[in-house]
């Protein structure tokens, strides 16, 4: 396993709808392996192959939060929302491609999402809570959309002005 890198926006990689995977190969797998120590180690609770640079229809997550509990690393291949709940739920989002800042977002409350597992496997899955955000959040960015999209236009702004001038520094560094 290796951690790669975190496109960090604003970059056209971030913007782009992900193609859907049509085979799962040895590639894939190691995709998959590296995202999930990456996101580990940032840490997150999610993260899309769209922010390693990859455009392809692949997510991984885990939000499991208790201390001590078990983790449950997820690895989603083309997932699909097939029915969302009409109570909403507001979270304070954040993204590992958008470093340190946070805004809160209005999403489903609930949602059953199907997808395909590294085992090539049909699953479907009615997630609330935490893990209905991230999952949200993160098919969004296999269709380009991030969660600072759903905010004002000033607001948006203001953190990719913020974010230009992170990149600035990094490169500098
Ligand atoms: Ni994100």
């Amino acid at each position: 396993m290796a951690l790669r890198d975190i496109l960090i926006h604003p970059d056209p990689r971030l913007k782009r709808m992900a193609d859907p995977v049509s085979e799962i190969t040895a590639d894939l797998e190691r995709l998959a392996d590296d995202m999930l120590e990456t996101m580990y180690n940032a840490p997150g609770i999610g993260l899309a192959a769209p922010q390693v640079g990859v455009g392809a229809r692949l997510l991984v997550m885990d939000c499991v939060k208790e201390e001590g509990a078990a983790p449950r690393p997820m690895v989603l291949i083309n997932p699909e929302v097939t029915w969302a709940s009409e109570a909403l739920n507001t979270y304070e989002e954040g993204c590992l491609s958008i470093p340190e800042q946070y805004a809160d977002v209005e999403r489903p409350a609930e949602v059953e999402v199907a997808w395909t597992g590294l085992d090539g496997a049909a699953h479907s899955e009615r997630f609330d809570g935490l893990w209905a955000t991230c999952v949200q959040h993160e098919i969004d960015h296999l269709d380009g959309k991030l969660f600072i999209d759903y905010l004002k236009p000033l607001r948006r702004q203001m953190i990719t002005r913020k974010m230009v001038k992170l990149k600035r520094e990094r490169a500098r560094a």
